[in-house]
């Protein structure tokens, strides 16, 4: 088919609308007779309530208040598992968590009741430490505090040790980092007996929210309603909270009888909603004299905080993650997600792989270093190629060429002529320089059977004006979803961008593609979308009113006439995995994704010995993601990433005080602005994914993964300080440096 859109950087679908300010964001939406509605939190991290008092000077009779006591179906914001609350009755088990719901008129009246509202605890012993969560001081989740576990098992790595010359092991942490998307949380509900319940709000994923709201409600499926309004910024951070938040506006709704509206502000947003989960890995790494992989033992454990929401799934593709794209025989992965009396963490832009990839691609410095050879030679004799097998045993079909990779990263920025040059000029310099890199991959879709379950449904629906309609649960939440679904499906039908229209994603009207999250959006959702379209055009031409060279003025008039004389023209496609396709759940083993991309990322910086500061100052990505749908979002996507991750690396510094975020404002919580980010040089190198649209691959969150190895690998490049934690502050860097300087005197 003619690529008229596809591989172009045509204009956004719903650009126009947004920077007009015509785009309605879910705070610009204003119903009659509406309320707003507040939270009340928790102040203690676990504790037994004993009593809520309404404080004096508030007129708590013009008020909607609500309990858990008013919930009409099951207390439980159901997900995976069903452990959650939507309001503390009895047991509190993280700050913040929500306990009273209060509506009235008035925003600012509001505030003082929520300020009058006591709620009296006898406090429980809290978790606040993986280490701690692990030895059981106190029991908070199950008889462990284990949410989930996994093993993967490939070879034999206790009888591999003997293979070993050289075996280096190393414990990495990684910190919380809040998703920080523009818009915050927010949401509107209106219930009545008759409608059901319908909310409109800050998404990413439409039926995830209807899933939530049916058992809480205890009503049928199709009088629960729930429509994505335009989204500010997601990341993750929209995945599964927007349940939490759309259960609350819905309740309050019900009670009073009037629509509500509850919109976080940035410190409630940042304090009382998910982050990512910290993590702690330790690697034991045995390689052979000469530089082979031999076996690797991996302990790799997250922070779930109090309740199980996503943390089994993010353990999961950490897990997966963590033996890189390399070719090891002998593999043992041991994982764990714990639970601590912390806000649950969740769903953040490479889901676990962040994590786990930070400690392996930090560890194979060290490992490189113990046998003497550079981080890029020993990545050479390692590197996962096709024929061989990843650690949960999936045979590489594709050709992939990670020294390819590496070779044009390294030409890009100079690395060689770059590394010499600051080895000579580093001693005595204030300012020390450095360059490291990381390898990596980002397996795109769900992990598993996970696409399978999901078995998503795309339709199409043509009007007598000639327009289609892509009907989708796949939200636009500023990554381009409108964009590309209008790109992919106007190229297979043969007619005009404009041609295309996005329908809104409203559960009462779509069909459920799934969740707008794993990278899986372009890849897998887009495919259906071009299935679609082609089945709309084949029944045009069955129907003889279309010939197969038409113009677009003959798609409009075939489309007139079908409907005319045959009713609606529609068309339907449903996910149906790429043959071939073996997970086993229980052994953990088998094909994990059914593609990655791969990347090569390399950092430059400059460490300031006075200040610890650590700047990047230059920064070069290259990838091979199948094929490039639209340059311009496509190098979006991989800026923005490795910007966040940069973020991650040496900025964004989650203070805990006994589970509660302490620095919950933008002035104290420092994120990277435009100054603090280096040019970002992206490269994209192609080679078509058989069951991709066009052969695209998943992009959006392989960008998070790489950057925070290649940074800290740079950093020890410039100073031969090891750092193993993340964000590398200036208090981290100066504690490892004064460490080090005390060690050579
Ligand atoms: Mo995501 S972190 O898969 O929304």
């Amino acid at each position: 088919m003619e690529e008229k859109y596809f591989g172009h950087s045509v204009i956004r679908k719903e650009g126009r609308e947004k920077v007009t300010g015509r785009a309605r964001y879910v705070d610009d939406l204003s119903f009659p007779d509406m309320l707003h509605g507040v939270t009340v939190r928790s102040s203690v991290a676990r504790g037994r309530i004993r009593g809520i008092h309404f404080g004096d000077g508030i007129p708590w009779n013009e008020f909607t208040i609500v309990t858990a006591a008013d919930i009409p179906g099951k207390n439980e914001i159901a997900l995976i598992e069903h452990d959650q609350p939507c309001l503390a009755s009895e047991i509190i088990n993280h700050p913040e968590e929500a306990i009273v719901l209060l509506a009235h008129p008035d925003r600012y009246l509001l505030e003082e009741a929520r300020r009058a509202v006591q709620i009296e605890v006898e406090p429980l012993p809290a978790i606040f430490s993986i280490e701690d969560s692990l030895a059981k001081t106190a029991v908070i989740f199950g008889e462990d505090n284990v949410f989930k576990s996994y093993r993967v098992d490939k070879g034999d790595v206790d009888a591999a040790w003997a293979q070993a010359d050289i075996i280096v092991e190393g414990e990495y942490r990684t910190g919380a980092q809040e998703q920080l998307y523009i818009e915050n949380q927010g949401m509107i509900a209106t219930a009545n007996p008759a409608d059901g319940v319908t909310v409109w709000g800050s998404l990413q994923c439409p039926y995830y929210v209807h899933k939530a709201l049916v058992p809480l409600f205890g009503l049928p499926a199709e009088k629960i309603r729930v429509i994505q309004s335009e989204t500010g910024g997601g990341f993750g951070g929209k995945e599964e909270y927007p349940s939490m938040i759309a259960g609350h506006a819905a309740l309050l709704a019900s009670k009073s009888g009037r629509p509500v509206k509850i919109i976080y502000d940035r410190a409630e947003d940042m304090v009382a909603t998910t982050k990512r989960h910290p993590s702690r890995t330790r690697y034991r790494t045995g390689v052979t004299r000469d530089g082979k992989l031999v076996a690797m033992d991996i302990d790799f454990v997250i922070d779930g905080g109090a309740y199980a929401t996503l943390s089994s799934v993010v353990l999961s593709r950490g897990t997966i993650h963590a033996a890189g794209p390399y070719y090891c025989p002998n593999v043992r992965v041991i994982s764990k997600a714990v639970a601590t009396n912390a806000p649950p963490h969740g769903a953040f832009r490479g889901f676990g792989a962040p994590q786990s990839i930070f400690a392996l691609e930090r560890h194979l410095d060290q490992v490189a270093r113990s046998v003497n050879l550079t981080p890029e030679e020993f990545r050479r004799r390692n590197f996962i190629q096709k024929g061989q097998t990843t650690a949960t045993g999936q045979l590489i079909h594709e050709d992939v060429d990670f020294n390819g990779l590496l070779d044009r990263a390294f030409r890009e920025c100079d690395y060689h002529a770059k590394r010499e040059r600051f080895a000579r000029e580093n001693p005595g310099a204030a300012i020390k320089r450095g360059i490291g890199f990381a390898s990596f991959m980002h397996g795109a879709g769900f992990t598993g059977s996970g696409e399978v379950y999901l078995a998503s449904v795309v339709e199409l629906e043509a009007t007598p004006e000639g327009t289609v309609r892509v009907l989708a649960a796949s939200t636009e939440i500023g990554q381009g979803t409108n964009t590309v679904f209008s790109q992919i499906a106007a190229d297979a039908l043969g007619i005009g961008y404009d041609r295309i229209e996005i329908a809104q994603p409203d559960t009462g009207a779509v069909p459920n593609s799934g969740p707008t999250v794993a990278s899986r959006t372009s890849m897998v959702v887009g495919n259906l979308v071009e299935a679609a379209a082609l089945a709309l055009k084949r029944t045009l031409l069955d129907s003889g009113l279309l010939c197969d060279a038409c113009t677009e003025d003959e798609f409009v008039r075939a489309c007139k006439r079908y409907i005319e004389t045959r009713g609606p023209l529609r068309s339907r496609s449903q996910y149906e995995p790429p043959p071939g396709l073996y997970w086993n759940d229980t052994t953990y083993s088998g094909d994990a994704y059914g593609t990655y991309a791969w990347a090569v990322y390399v950092a430059e910086v400059a460490v300031d010995t006075l200040t610890f500061e650590a700047r990047v100052t230059d920064f070069v990505a290259v990838q091979e993601i199948g094929k490039v749908i639209h340059p311009v979002l496509a190098a979006g996507q991989i800026e923005g990433g490795v910007a966040q991750a940069i973020g991650m690396a040496l900025y964004e510094n989650v203070v805990w005080r006994e589970g509660r975020m302490a620095n919950g404002q933008m002035t104290n919580y420092i994120m990277p602005t435009a100054a603090d980010i280096p040019p970002i040089r992206v490269f994209f190198e192609e080679q078509p994914y058989p069951f991709g649209p066009h052969g695209a691959k998943g992009i959006g969150e392989l960008p998070m993964d790489g950057p925070a190895p290649a940074i800290l690998n740079a950093i020890e490049n410039a100073t031969g300080i090891c750092v193993r934690e993340i964000p590398a502050t200036p208090e981290v860097l100066m504690e490892a440096m004064t460490e080090k300087a005390g060690a050579l005197v």
